[in-house]
């Protein structure tokens, strides 16, 4: 299958940008529309306009192509191209009115699963401060334009380390236990709330290193693209590939260690 990448960057970021117009239309009080894992992991209306629009925008642009959206699921497409949305990564965030949250848009090939699927492009739109990274798969990655270059790599020790949360007590529980366990070996512990920045913000070098389990193929279909594309590793535990279970990323050495690290402590499973 022949697939232009640029032009998937291009229409990519397209996608991304307008969503984000529709997004930064925040009213003052936003309502939670629906819950879903539980009740932190909540639903607004904006999420389902703004993924309501990436799907049309789609269907008119490649109406071969499939769609994974995290508000409405898989429409399966036959091109062999399928789009992966997050039309809000940092819901919680936009709720609150905390200024870190995301229009995330991909295109993957060959499957749905973030440990062998290809990603061929991608962009995360900042929706307040308008930051904007884009990826192709072969093209490099770039963050406002800017191409993205391959960081300095100290090792774990001392890192500036980016993590998320699950939304169940059970999950908490343990992973309070591995932060706690991080805590005393690096510079500092960052949580914003959007998996998607958190990638990108790997590739752009505002963190050394970042992990999380429990990722959805939207929260990181187009952050990955950008953290490897940058020079980043982006793996799973114990040889695995990333995904659900873990995610890690961050430059070789940090990253290796990390996944080492949380091996160890079986951070890839729950407690009890
Ligand atoms: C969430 C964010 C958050 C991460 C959660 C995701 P959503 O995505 O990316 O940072 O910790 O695992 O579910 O629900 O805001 O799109």
């Amino acid at each position: 299958m022949h697939t232009d990448v640029p032009a998937l960057v291009l229409l990519a970021e397209q996608l991304a940008r307008e969503a984000g117009d529709l997004v930064r239309t925040r009213p003052e009080t936003v309502a939670v529309a629906a819950t879903k894992s539980s009740a932190a992991d909540v639903v607004t209306a904006m999420d389902m306009a703004a993924e309501d629009l990436l799907r049309r925008r789609i269907a008119q642009a490649r109406p071969l192509d499939g769609i994974l959206g995290e508000e409405h699921g898989h429409e399966p497409g036959t091109s062999g191209v399928t789009w992966v949305l997050d039309p809000i990564d940092g819901t919680v965030n936009y709720l609150y009115g905390i200024p870190a949250y995301a229009v995330s848009v991909a295109a993957v090939t060959g499957g749905l699963d973030p440990a062998s699927w290809t990603v061929l492009a991608g962009c995360v739109h900042a929706v307040v401060d308008g930051r904007t990274w884009t990826a192709g798969q072969g093209h490099g990655a770039f963050l406002d334009g800017r191409r993205l270059e391959r960081r300095e790599d100290r090792g774990l020790d001392g890192a500036l380390l980016g993590t998320g949360f699950g939304y169940t007590a059970d999950r908490r529980r343990h992973q309070a236990e591995i932060v706690a366990a991080l805590l005393p070996r690096v510079r500092d512990i960052r949580r914003m709330g959007s998996a998607a920045m958190d990638l990108c913000t790997v590739g752009s070098g505002g963190l050394d290193v970042y992990y999380e389990r429990g990722l959805n193929p939207w929260d990181m279909a187009a952050g990955m693209l950008v953290a490897s594309e940058a020079g980043a590793e982006v793996i799973g535990l114990r040889g695995e590939g990333p995904g659900l279970s873990m995610t890690v990323a961050g430059p070789r050495t940090a990253t290796r260690e990390l996944a080492e690290f949380l091996a160890a402590r079986d951070a890839d499973r729950d407690a009890g």
